[in-house]
């Protein structure tokens, strides 16, 4: 079976085709940072006219990647949500018009499950259960997924998302949209010793039971240093540093508190955050001293892209779902349990 997955719930393009037996076939994406960073953040009525532009070369070139012609596609499986509604609908009216046309079934995808069975494309022994630690720039959760369908919130963001901190922290202090990954590497470039007067950084809700998050305290922390010190590069490093550590700090000691209350010692990290080397490094030593097992995508498929939700419709169809009917109906807000 070779289904053909399509992402265009925010500011990525993606198309790639999924193979039951000899996995991912193809993989094109088109990323609309450029035409957002001017203005700070995502534009949605530009992300819906951009994904429009590029469905069909990025299928083109999905086809010329697998060597293949559409009529040798077996289904179609889209993002129906959660994300922005027009952007969503390009791609869910891209998908059904495709699958109508070729007479085969179209597949409505959850984009966060599609996140969090990222991992297994790579990984053929992650089978389930698992936890699953959703870290990007809409959500912050943990899941355990019990099996394919099955999925428990355990905790989630009360506020902002760890990513949203990082791409707002950066950017008040003059880093360009999205400035996540690069506030990232200036964290990581931080000698010690450095610009000694940042104020530690809480750990924001570890000192009460539960699994949720709240990261806006965090930015305003950020924000609070930024403008008591000199505005130059060492404040920046140090700050950017000293914010790294505390988001680090609080994801470790809510997966530790996770693993412990299920017993379930096989952790997943999936979403964009997922590609933050000191978060991942941090989870490889947590989960070693737990005798545990911690899986991260590659980091191709920590972000948005196509490939995770044609793998996700493909694992659904192999279970016996069915196409479901013509209505295009996609969700903005949609909870994944
Ligand atoms: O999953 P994703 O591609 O998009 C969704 O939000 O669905 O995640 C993007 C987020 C952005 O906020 C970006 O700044 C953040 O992931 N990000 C990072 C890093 N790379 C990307 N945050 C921290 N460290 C990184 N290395
Ligand atoms: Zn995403």
């Amino acid at each position: 079976m070779r289904v053909l997955g399509i992402e265009t719930s925010c500011d990525e393009t993606g198309v790639a085709i999924y193979d039951a037996q000899k996995g991912l076939l193809a993989h094109a994406l088109y990323s609309q940072i450029a035409i957002h960073s001017q203005f700070g953040g995502v534009v949605p009525e530009l992300a819906s006219r951009d994904h429009v532009k590029y469905l069909v070369p990025l299928l083109e070139e999905a086809l010329f990647q697998a060597g293949m012609h559409k009529s040798q596609l077996d289904a179609v499986a889209y993002t129906a949500g959660p994300g922005l509604i027009g952007a969503l609908l390009t791609g869910a009216c891209f998908a059904k018009a495709l699958a109508f046309a070729l007479n085969i079934p179209a597949l409505a995808v959850h984009h966060l499950e599609a996140h969090l069975l990222a991992a297994q494309m790579d990984c053929a022994q992650l089978d389930f259960p698992f936890l699953v630690l959703l870290v990007s720039g809409g959500h912050t959760q943990l899941i355990e997924a019990r099996e394919l369908g099955d999925y428990q919130l355990l905790g989630d963001t009360l506020d902002d998302a760890v990513g949203e901190a990082f791409d707002k922290t950066a950017k008040l202090m003059g880093i360009p949209y999205p400035g996540g990954a690069q506030l990232a590497a200036l964290a990581d470039s931080y000698q010690p010793g450095q610009a000694a007067a940042i104020l530690p950084f809480p750990r924001p809700m570890t000192d009460r039971p539960g699994l949720d998050f709240s990261f806006s305290g965090l930015k305003t922390h950020a924000s609070m240093m930024w403008n008591k010190c000199e505005k130059n590069e060492t404040a920046r490093v140090a700050i950017a540093h000293a914010f790294q550590t505390a988001i680090v700090d609080t994801l470790l000691i809510k997966c530790k508190r996770a693993v412990l209350q299920t017993a379930n010692l096989r952790l997943v990290v999936a979403g964009g955050v997922g590609a933050n080397r000191t978060l991942r490094a941090s989870l490889q030593a947590l989960m070693a001293g737990l005798q545990g097992q911690v899986y991260f995508p590659r980091i191709e498929y920590c972000t948005d892209n196509g490939a995770m939700v044609a793998y996700t419709g493909c694992m659904h169809l192999l279970q016996g779902r069915k196409d479901e009917g013509q209505a295009i109906a996609v969700k903005a807000r949609w909870p994944l349990a």
